[in-house]
């Protein structure tokens, strides 16, 4: 037997359910999977390429499963508003924030939003990421959000990455409506529906905020997000605390995402359907937001936290995993393992991938980093500096630099 490849002598961080290390592995690849994960000593197989690691480290490929990179124009000019001293909730107010984005979006061709998402992938792709979740929101009409979720597929198609697109309709009340309720009836009786039959996601998402849509408006989306086969995941106690987190939970969400204002006596609710509690350091640090997500107790309970960048125009412009693990590290008191953690198998997790990504495993594919470095420490602590040396994705060394 001739395998594709093999990746010997790596320090394996495998991320498997017994958090094992493994020094001088050799890792075996075919069609894409992992087959083996041999140690020094034993005779290696042969393969059609060997690549020597010399001892540095071998991570599973990262996943971002939060963000909003495919959208028209930018919002630079909000960041000077807002060091002036406009809050996020007044810019969206005054028809600024989401709303900006979402007229640039209409207004923009599949080829643009396909060509500016494309550029953010390559740069998220450099810094690690394999797999990227994907939410419209920006559309809030049918043919809009449909159009963005088509570029999320097309994505998926041409580039080397794994895309898991997700339908956020109920991202913002869009300017045609006056009622949110209206609006959400007609993403229930119309939008849902319709999307059911297209086969372009498996998630529905929404924003239970002020500024968005109420616990009870997302419980009415949910249920009928549900009865059509959708998987959920929700923005929930970003900038308020509206009970969002508990009712996704207890209908099994898969993820509830940001949660600074999250009580903890709702952090139960989440351990007993196993929702991962999804962190967002970047959208934390750049509205300058001082109230944290209760960490301790979420960890202390046992809820597995996931770390994403939430790249999006207004309130996360980051497209680096790297960097967003430092800031789980530095505000959320996160340890640089459980930061990656949140990158890799709970990101896995949030996205329902983990039977097939986010570990080193054997059986699963074959998505992984080779970086240019001993310990993962180094990589959160010194997150500009990029270690990353090349990908493996789907079993295939990536021809660097990246087209
Ligand atoms: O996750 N919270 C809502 N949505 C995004 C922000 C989107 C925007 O400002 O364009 C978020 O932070
Ligand atoms: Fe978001």
């Amino acid at each position: 037997m001739i395998y594709d490849l093999i990746i010997k002598n790596a320090k394996v961080l495998s991320f498997d359910d017994k958090d094992s290390i493994i020094n001088h592995a050799n890792v075996i690849i075919d069609d894409g999977v992992i087959i083996d994960i041999m140690q020094s000593t034993e005779k290696l197989p042969q393969a059609r390429k060997v690549l020597d690691h010399q001892g540095r480290l071998l991570t599973p490929g990262l996943i971002d499963c939060h963000t909003h990179i495919i959208y028209g124009g930018n919002r630079a000019h909000e960041f000077e508003m807002r060091l002036q001293g406009k809050s996020y909730q007044e810019i969206a107010n005054a028809g600024g924030g989401i709303l900006s984005t979402v007229k640039a979006t209409r207004e923009a061709s599949f080829e643009a939003l396909f060509s500016s998402a494309k550029e953010r992938l390559t740069q998220m792709q450099q810094f690690g990421t394999t797999t990227c979740e994907i939410k419209s929101g920006y559309g809030l009409d049918f043919d809009t959000e449909i159009k963005m979720l088509k570029v999320a597929k097309a994505l998926n198609t041409q580039l080397d990455l794994n895309i898991i697109p997700s339908f956020l309709a109920a991202h913002a009340l869009p300017p045609e409506y006056q009622s949110k309720d209206a609006y959400i009836d007609h993403i229930i009786d119309h939008m849902l529906p319709k999307l059911a039959e297209l086969n372009l996601c498996q998630f529905v998402d929404g924003f239970c905020e002020t500024i968005g849509f109420s616990a009870n408006q997302i419980q009415r989306l949910f249920q009928r997000a549900q009865a059509l086969g959708f998987k959920l995941k929700l923005h929930a106690e970003q900038l308020s605390n509206q009970k969002g987190a508990a009712l996704a939970a207890s209908m099994n969400a898969y993820s509830v995402d940001h949660l600074e204002y999250l009580s903890e006596e709702d952090i139960p609710t989440l351990k007993a359907h196993n929702t991962v509690a999804v962190l967002l350091p970047g959208a934390y640090y750049f509205l300058k937001e001082t109230k944290k997500p209760p960490v301790e107790a979420l960890l202390s309970t046992g809820v597995d936290i996931a770390i994403a960048t939430d790249a999006n125009p207004g309130s996360s412009p980051f497209l680096s995993l790297p960097l967003m693990m430092n800031m789980a590290c530095t505000f959320f008191n996160l340890t640089p393992y459980d930061a990656f953690k949140g990158v890799t198998i709970n990101a896995a997790k949030a996205l329902d991938i983990d039977r097939a990504h986010g570990s080193i495993e054997v059986g699963k594919k074959a998505d992984m980093i080779l970086w240019n470095c001993h310990h993962y420490n180094e990589i959160i602590y010194n997150a500009t500096y990029n270690y990353r040396e090349t990908t493996v994705l789907n079993g295939v060394l990536s021809a660097d630099p990246y087209p």
